[in-house]
């Protein structure tokens, strides 16, 4: 099996040009021996070549956290897939929980989404989860297959591995509540099927699937323990360089 760990963090709405490049300049120093894993940085749109200029020659990639589906136009205050390509970026988050919320998108968007991101040779990290009232409800995994079946229609085996899922349960995002390691592999366990269901077997076995909400320096070792967490996708603790780094260091 070479499922590839992704360590990635997502900086959301935070870091000006200069703090972006003050905390990769301190993590790819410490980062510089640690291999077996990817790991990426997601820095808003603003501060992206300049983090790809301080990455230059190290092990750590650069990610953008979002994308518009088209080549170039007028879409004021859009970002294009290549511009993202020339800026240095080699994935992309799509379709985070927060997209969803605030700005309005749904799965076939993503899906759009997803697919001009993979012809313009960046590699998505599709963002799925379910929301507390439906986990009350007992639906999150129909909730979450829903969004794996619509963000991956149309996506042939092939491109599949260039794409990787993260499992983000809404109530876990920034309120200190993680999902405890087994109801995270119990939900990546879930999404491998799904994967399955769509690609077949070996597909499913190669696709990373990362978890992310409230990851933090102690709990990351019991998620990463897990069978079928292949890498974490954190926020606020990707914004200092101590509780990133002993997160991308984690041991199990
Ligand atoms: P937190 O790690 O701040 O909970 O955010 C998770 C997230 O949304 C990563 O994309």
């Amino acid at each position: 099996m070479t499922r590839k760990i992704i360590m990635a963090g997502n900086w959301k709405m935070y870091k000006t040009v200069d703090e972006a490049t003050e905390l990769v300049e301190q993590l790819k120093e410490a980062l510089a021996d640690v291999t077996g894993r990817e790991i990426l940085v997601c820095p808003p749109f603003t501060a992206l070549s300049a983090v790809a200029q301080a990455l230059e020659g190290s092990n750590i990639q650069l990610g953008a956290q979002n994308l518009y589906p088209a080549e170039e136009g007028a879409y004021t205050g859009e970002i294009s897939p290549r511009m993202l390509v020339d800026a240095g970026c080699r994935y992309v988050i799509l379709g985070h929980s927060e997209r969803r919320q605030y700005f309005g998108e749904i799965d076939p968007f993503i899906n759009h989404k997803l697919q001009v991101a993979l012809a313009h040779g960046l590699r998505p990290i599709l963002c799925v989860g379910e929301t507390l009232e439906q986990r009350g409800e007992g639906r999150q995994k129909t909730v979450v297959s829903m969004q794996v079946y619509r963000g991956l229609q149309g996506i042939g085996a092939e491109a599949m591995k260039d794409v990787a899922i993260a499992y983000e349960p809404i109530w876990a995002i920034g309120t200190g509540q993680t999902a405890t390691p087994g109801q995270a592999n119990e939900m990546h366990w879930a999404i491998r099927n799904n994967v399955e269901g769509l690609f077949g077997s070996e597909v499913a076995q190669e696709t990373s699937i990362m978890y992310g909400g409230s990851v933090k320096p102690d709990n990351v070792d019991e998620l990463m323990a897990q069978p079928d967490v292949d890498g974490v996708l954190v926020g606020g603790a990707s914004l200092s360089a101590e509780s990133f780094l002993r997160i991308v260091k984690f041991q199990s």
